[in-house]
C-alpha cells in the first residue's frame, strides 16, 4: 500500500519535473526566437553592408564612357547605433573598389542640432579618393544638423557640386556631374547647376531626395542618383516597403525609368527613424554607366528595366 502511494507520488514527482522542464525548454525557445525577431533587424541586418553593382543604360553617353565607373556612398547617418569605427569601415570599402568616381548623396549625419557630429565624419569623407574625383550634395538631415556648418563641409572638402557642375573628362570626350540642393531643407537648383553646361550634352544630377525629379525644371538630364529613402529599411516579401519617405512611393530603390530620365535610388547605409533593417540589406552601390541601346528608351516599363539593370547586384558576384 505504501509502496503502492510512494510509487504514485514518485510518478507524480516525475511528472511535474517533467512539465517543468517541458515548459522551461518552451520559455527558452519562444525567448530565443524573440530574441532573434527583435535582435536581427537591430543588431544583424544592419550591419550587413554590400557592395551591389548595377549596369546603368545612360542615353547619349560617349562612345569612352562605356564603362565608366561610380561608387555611390549615401545616408550614412553617422550619430546612434552608427559608430565613427563603422563609418571609417565603409570609406575604406569605398576607396578600395576599383572605380573612376566617387558620388555622395547626403544623409552624413543623424542628429538634429549636432554640429559636432558634422565635424567628425567629414574628416573621413574627405578621404575619399576617385581618379576622377569625389563629388557629394547634402541630406535633410545634414540640413537639421547644421546648415552653415554642413555647407562649409561641403565646400572646403573640394567635393562640393550643389547647384553647380563639372565636366568629367575622358581622352577628348565629357559627360558633366551636377548637384541638386535638398528636396526638404534646399532649393532644388537643377537647371541653375547646368546653366553653363551646352545643350545634347551627357547630364548626371546628384539629389538626395528622389522626388527632386519631379521638381519643375527645363534641363534634359540622362541619369539622376539619389538615396534618402534607405530602400523603405523594412520590405515585406511580394509587397514591399510598407514606409517610404517621398511623395512619389514607386520610389523606394533600384533603377526606374521615369517620363524624364532614368533615377537610380540607393538603400543606403544607415537608419532612420526606427534603427532596424529587414529584408533591405545597406548597400554600398557600385554603377557601371553603358551605353543606352536603340529601343531600350522606346516604351520599356519600368519593372523590364529594373529587372533587366540588376545583373549582379543579388548574386555572388555582386557582393564582397
Ligand atoms: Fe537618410
Amino acid at each position: 500500500m505504501c509502496a503502492r502511494i510512494g510509487f504514485q507520488q514518485g510518478c507524480s514527482v516525475i511528472d511535474a519535473v517533467g512539465m517543468n522542464r517541458r515548459s522551461f525548454l518552451k520559455r527558452c525557445l519562444l525567448s530565443a526566437a524573440a530574441a532573434g525577431v527583435i535582435g536581427y533587424p537591430l543588431f544583424v541586418e544592419r550591419y550587413r553592408f554590400q557592395v551591389n553593382r548595377y549596369d546603368v543604360p545612360v542615353a547619349g553617353l560617349p562612345p569612352k564612357f562605356e564603362g565608366f565607373t561610380v561608387v555611390h556612398l549615401t545616408d550614412l547617418h553617422y550619430g546612434p547605433l552608427m559608430p565613427l569605427a563603422v563609418v571609417r569601415h565603409l570609406i575604406r570599402r569605398a576607396n578600395a573598389i576599383e572605380k573612376d568616381m566617387i558620388v555622395c548623396t547626403g544623409d552624413y549625419v543623424h542628429e538634429h542640432n549636432r554640429t559636432k557630429q558634422i565635424d567628425r565624419v567629414w574628416p573621413e569623407l574627405v578621404k575619399l579618393q576617385a581618379p576622377h574625383g569625389v563629388y557629394s550634395v547634402l541630406g535633410n538631415h545634414d540640413h537639421w544638423a547644421d546648415t552653415r556648418k554642413s555647407l562649409d563641409w561641403l565646400r572646403t572638402s573640394g567635393q562640393d557640386v550643389r547647384h553647380r557642375a563639372v565636366p568629367i573628362n575622358r581622352g577628348s570626350a565629357r559627360i558633366w556631374i551636377g548637384g541638386a540642393g535638398d528636396f526638404w531643407e534646399d532649393a532644388p537648383g537643377i537647371d541653375q547647376a547646368f546653366r553653363t553646361v551646352p545643350p545634347g550634352e551627357t547630364k548626371i544630377l546628384l539629389a538626395h531626395n528622389p522626388d527632386t525629379v519631379d521638381t519643375a525644371y527645363h534641363t534634359r538630364i540622362q541619369l539622376v542618383i539619389s538615396g534618402h529613402t534607405h530602400g523603405g529599411q523594412v520590405v515585406v516579401p511580394f509587397w514591399g516597403p510598407p514606409i517610404l519617405p517621398v511623395l512619389n512611393k514607386k520610389y523606394s530603390s533600384g533603377l526606374i525609368h521615369t517620363q524624364k530620365t532614368t533615377l537610380f535610388i540607393s538603400r543606403g547605409l544607415g537608419w532612420a527613424i526606427v534603427p532596424v533593417r529587414l529584408n533591405c540589406l545597406p548597400e554600398l552601390a557600385v554603377i557601371r554607366l553603358v551605353r543606352q541601346q536603340r529601343g531600350v528608351d522606346a516604351g520599356i516599363s519600368p519593372r523590364v528595366l529594373q529587372r533587366a539593370s540588376l545583373p549582379a547586384g543579388q548574386t555572388k558576384s555582386g557582393r564582397s
